[in-house]
């Protein structure tokens, strides 16, 4: 079974990839609700590590801490995380092992996917464009340790110009507008290549559709005619609850909506209702948008060719204002994805099955397979598997699959039992870091 997974900085989406279509896992939220997404967080209580529903749980517990989102403790990649004193001396690598357990349980036990739990689950990965070979390396370190076989990593904007692919005759370079939960980013992708390639890349690291649910409680309280000193004495318990309810109301919201009601009785007690008209909470969220308008408007500057289309995806976007504020400044190139809060992980489960299709294809001369005709490129005398050093991954090994070489069957049947074992594992190994590193140890 092949899966894309998009690890986002508030949701973590996953696409299947089932013969040409790719429909999104759906797990059970923690009211038994269908949810298109799985929590990427962390929470303490008392001397107990929480993860997913029950660290999303955790948000209106006044008993948990809640350490955050995976996501954004690893683009700070810090060795080891010391946010609070019950994670201290954790490697984020045993952080991230921890939250991709969960999901892998939550997919065998509380998802559509029923076989989850008896085939291998093959996974593309998403990474930000500018993720470090670091966070790379952890990312798919830990849903290998996790149970995953993992396929390869992908950045997001070249997984989003998939999908787009997938659906649209066109050639030449793609804006990516990405505004997600808790981040902003646009990026040029030449989609004619295979994978396609981000030419350029900007973002705003602090803004996303979260902001908006700020931006409404804010109008909620001073419609009501409460003080500024009431809501900053709100404990984060009572936040989350306010926050999730501007969110319920925000994403109810349709392009004829008039008012949102938000309820300021669930934080404070004997507070009735107010109605917050479309009208003020879009002229408040307009600010927000002209940033990343700027930031399009800069990138195109910067690539300085004319491009025919511009892809807006992201959870965030799925808010009728966007699109419109988007339309205004760049006319009608822009279209919406249908599922903006899955384009990317629809993207990575278009390229698990490509891998997939790649990987029978590749059977017939593969090196672990034993009626191979013919070797592809000659053994280098370093590769022989009567000198191989087992264990041992050097530079040239890898260059030498990286260019297409493979060996036959034929060349290592008449080592020892033993030492056709350890050759045949790291052949393994090398393959797995090639899926997982494509261009890592091409010849420049
Ligand atoms: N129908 C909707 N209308 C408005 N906003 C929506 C809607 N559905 C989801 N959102 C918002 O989308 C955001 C989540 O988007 P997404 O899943 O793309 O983020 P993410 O991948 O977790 O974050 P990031 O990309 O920043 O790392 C949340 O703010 C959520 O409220
Ligand atoms: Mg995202």
């Amino acid at each position: 079974m092949q899966l894309g997974i998009d690890i986002g900085t508030t949701r973590i989406v996953a696409a299947l990839a089932d013969r040409g279509n790719y429909p999104l896992v759906r797990f059970e939220g923690p009211e038994g609700e269908p949810r298109d997404w799985f929590p990427p967080l962390i929470a303490v209580r008392g001397s107990q590590r929480l993860w997913g529903w029950d660290a999303w749980s955790a948000q209106s517990d006044p008993d948990a801490t809640v350490i955050g989102s995976i996501k954004a403790l690893l683009r700070h990649s810090y060795e080891h995380i010391n946010v609070d004193s019950r994670t201290s001396g954790a490697s984020i690598l045993d952080l991230l092992t921890e939250v991709a357990s969960a999901f892998r349980t939550a997919l065998d036990k509380d998802s559509n996917v029923h076989s989850a739990a008896t085939e291998p689950l093959e996974i593309v990965l998403g990474i930000p464009v500018n993720a470090h070979s670091d966070q790379r390396f952890v990312t798919a370190e830990a849903f290998r340790r996790a149970g995953f076989v993992v396929l390869g990593l992908l950045e997001e904007p070249v997984a989003a110009s998939l999908e787009f692919r997938h659906g649209h005759e066109y050639s030449g370079g793609l804006l990516i507008y990405h505004l997600g939960g808790r981040t902003f980013d646009a990026s040029v992708v030449e989609i004619d290549g295979n994978p396609p390639a981000v030419v350029t890349s900007e973002g705003l690291e602090h803004l996303g559709g979260d902001d908006f649910d700020a931006v409404l409680a804010e109008l909620a309280w001073e419609a009501a005619g409460l003080q500024l000193f009431q809501f900053n004495s709100l404990s984060p318990a009572d936040l989350f609850r306010l926050h999730e309810e501007c969110r319920h109301g925000k994403e109810a919201l349709a392009p004829t909506t008039q008012r949102i009601i938000v309820d300021l009785g669930i934080v404070l007690q004997g507070c009735k209702p107010v109605a917050i008209p479309v009208v003020a909470f879009y002229d408040r969220c307009r600010p927000l948008l002209d940033q990343t308008i700027r930031v399009v408007e800069q990138l195109l500057s910067n690539y300085g060719r004319r491009l025919e289309a511009l892809y807006v995806i992201g959870g965030g976007s799925a808010l009728p204002l966007v699109m419109r504020q988007v339309r205004e400044a760049f006319r009608n190139q822009a279209s919406r994805a249908a599922n903006s809060h899955a384009t990317t992980a629809i993207g990575l489960a278009i390229a698990a099955a490509q891998k997939n299709g790649d990987k029978s294809r590749e059977k017939s001369f593969s090196p672990l397979c034993g009626s191979a005709p013919s070797l592809a490129v000659p053994i280098p005398a370093n590769l022989d598997p009567e000198h191989w050093l087992c264990g041992f991954m050097n530079d040239a090994i890898m260059k030498f699959f990286a260019s297409g070489g493979t060996i036959t069957f034929d060349a290592v049947s008449n080592l020892l039992k033993d030492r056709k074992e350890a050759f045949l594992n790291d052949l393994q190994t090398a393959r797995r870091m090639l899926h997982t590193y494509p261009d890592l140890f091409k010849e420049r």
